[in-house]
């Protein structure tokens, strides 16, 4: 895959499955804006990428905040030119059961993981349209063809959603906000096509990062045992839902808008 010239934003880039699609994209010859609420994390991440780029940025900033997104697009687009790509990883995990969960939880998970995706969203897609819009609005005044989505610059929009989106014990918030980006990724692609932006959003089983805590260590390794033993290909790798952003960011993905990728170790249905 081929990523010269081109900018990708990860929302959530200091860690995880953000992390390694950032250093992905950095070394197929992409610049990379990485943005995430975790200074130190972040600073971490952006001597990794330097490594590989000199094009690399680090925003700090909150995805639930309109002001941080906006000055972080904004950034980005000072920085570059422009952002091809905005890959929505930055999310958070608070389980727990509809009877118990607290509406602080319950609140928080929405704000970062559906309210944040729409604000990055809509932040993007407004400076994607400016031009676009303008050229549509000329052509219609001078009685002309409007133009066709390939005549303007081909974005790509990729949302990181969850198999809990399907529904999972204990994961109340957290599947509800899952779901919802699914909504705003379909929204996104029937929306968008005429811009030429196109939106998909993957959904990862169980991969091992960060965010899942000492879930895979407790109790003497016995989650690690059960998940080990639901999904077949076994506990995935941020590498595995890395690689499938990229693709669905690339040349050989072009014509597609509104996917939902499933990264299931080879379990379907459910996480
Ligand atoms: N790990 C899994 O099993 C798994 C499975 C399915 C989906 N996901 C999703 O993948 C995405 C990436 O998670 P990960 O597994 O790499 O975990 P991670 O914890 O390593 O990465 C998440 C990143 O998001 C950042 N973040 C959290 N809240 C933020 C906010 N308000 N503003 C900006 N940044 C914020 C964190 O600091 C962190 O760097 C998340 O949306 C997560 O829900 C993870």
């Amino acid at each position: 895959m081929h990523f010269k010239d081109k900018v990708a934003l990860v929302t959530g880039g200091a860690s995880g499955i953000g992390k390694e699609a950032a250093l992905r994209f950095a070394r197929h010859g992409a610049k990379v804006a990485i943005f995430d609420i975790n200074q130190q994390t972040l600073e971490t991440t952006h001597e990794e990428l330097k490594k590989v780029t000199g094009d690399a940025i680090a925003i700090l900033g909150d995805a639930s905040q309109k002001d941080d997104v906006e000055a972080c697009v904004e950034k980005a687009i000072e920085r570059f030119g422009t952002v091809d790509y905005l890959i929505n990883c930055a999310g958070i995990l608070r389980d727990g059961l509809i009877a118990k969960i607290s509406e602080a939880d319950f609140d928080a998970v929405i704000a970062t993981n559906l309210k944040g995706v729409f604000l990055f969203t809509q932040a993007c897609v407004k400076a994607w349209t400016k031009a676009p819009l303008e050229r549509i609005k000329a052509a219609k005044a001078e009685g002309k063809p409007v133009p066709t989505p390939s005549e303007f610059p081909d974005r790509r929009i990729v949302t990181i959603s969850s198999m809990a989106a399907e529904g999972n014990i204990g994961q109340v918030a957290y599947a509800a906000s899952k779901a919802g980006v699914l909504g705003i990724t379909r929204t996104a692609a029937k929306e968008l096509i005429q811009y030429n932006i196109k939106a998909h959003a993957v959904q990862p089983t169980l991969i091992d990062t960060p965010i899942i805590g000492d879930l895979l260590t407790k109790e003497d390794g016995k989650w690690k045992r059960f998940y080990e033993g639901r999904i077949p290909l076994g506990i995935g790798k941020p590498g595995h839902v890395a690689d499938a952003i990229l693709w669905l960011c690339s040349e050989e993905s072009c014509f597609m808008t509104g996917n939902v990728l499933q990264l299931n170790g080879g379990k379907l249905g459910e996480l």
